[in-house]
């Protein structure tokens, strides 16, 4: 009952059962001020992870949050990241919102292989791909548990890593990549710690020198990219 209450605010209800399952305690409280205060609470994680995937009914770049603003960089942001990593074949798009819509500034004949992690926006995105005689496929990952993806030219990682709150998930996705080059991507959020600001990704970029991966970093308003060689 629980999940459906949750799943009741409209933009979580494309939210797979199973997943919300897994973000509920053994025990949900009977006091109804408790409970809907797990209501909030759990809708608010799931916001917060699933990043409100599509914003209207309309399926195009507008719809997601992430690729409306990334709509003007676009064309520059793949010139730029393939100027460093050659022209790829193929790609694997992990967490991929509605970012696969951009797929007309890859430039054709590319392959394109979009995961997402519950089942309708799979279902949506491999329409779209049919309708647009995409050449690429859709699959199904829960990247906290997956650790076998298909090999790629580039993998692109958007506005994924830190979303989990727990950065080994994000060291185990990246150790089981089979790619030449990752991309990673977050928001430039700018924590303010008393007059020092620095940049959010400040782990992620001593997990790469940890890990011994030599990257570029590509600077938008709004978002980072790190472009990643993959030497293993
Ligand atoms: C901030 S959005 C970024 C979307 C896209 N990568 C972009 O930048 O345009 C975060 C995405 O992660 C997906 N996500 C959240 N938890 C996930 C999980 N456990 N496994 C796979 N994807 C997940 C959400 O569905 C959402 O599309």
């Amino acid at each position: 009952m629980i999940i459906d209450d949750i799943l009741k605010k409209k933009t979580l209800n494309k939210i797979d059962r199973s997943i919300v399952q897994e973000y509920l305690p053994n025990i949900i409280p009977e006091k109804k001020r408790e409970y809907k205060k797990l209501v909030k609470e759990v809708r608010n994680e799931l916001n917060r992870v699933y990043g409100v995937f599509q914003l209207g009914t309309n399926l195009d770049l507008k719809s997601h949050k992430s690729t409306k603003e990334r709509i003007e960089i676009y064309p520059t942001l793949y010139k730029r990241i393939f100027n460093l990593t050659g022209k790829p074949k193929s790609i694997l798009d992990l967490g991929c919102g509605l970012n696969p819509l951009s797929y007309i500034y890859l430039g054709n004949h590319l392959k394109y292989i979009a995961s997402e992690w519950n089942r309708k926006d799979c279902l949506l995105l491999e329409e779209w791909f049919k309708n647009n005689k995409i050449k690429g496929s859709v699959i199904q990952y829960d990247l906290r548990k997956e650790n076998k993806f298909p090999k790629v030219d580039v993998v692109f990682l958007f506005k994924i890593l830190g979303i989990f709150k727990n950065h080994k998930i994000d060291e185990q996705i990246i150790k089981s990549l089979k790619c030449k080059y990752f991309i990673v991507s977050f928001a430039t959020e700018i924590l303010k710690g008393n007059k020092m600001r620095y940049p959010k990704q400040l782990w992620f970029e001593l997990m790469l020198g940890r890990l011994e991966f030599n990257y570029s970093k590509i600077d938008f308003k709004n978002e980072s990219f790190y472009i990643v060689k993959m030497s293993h």
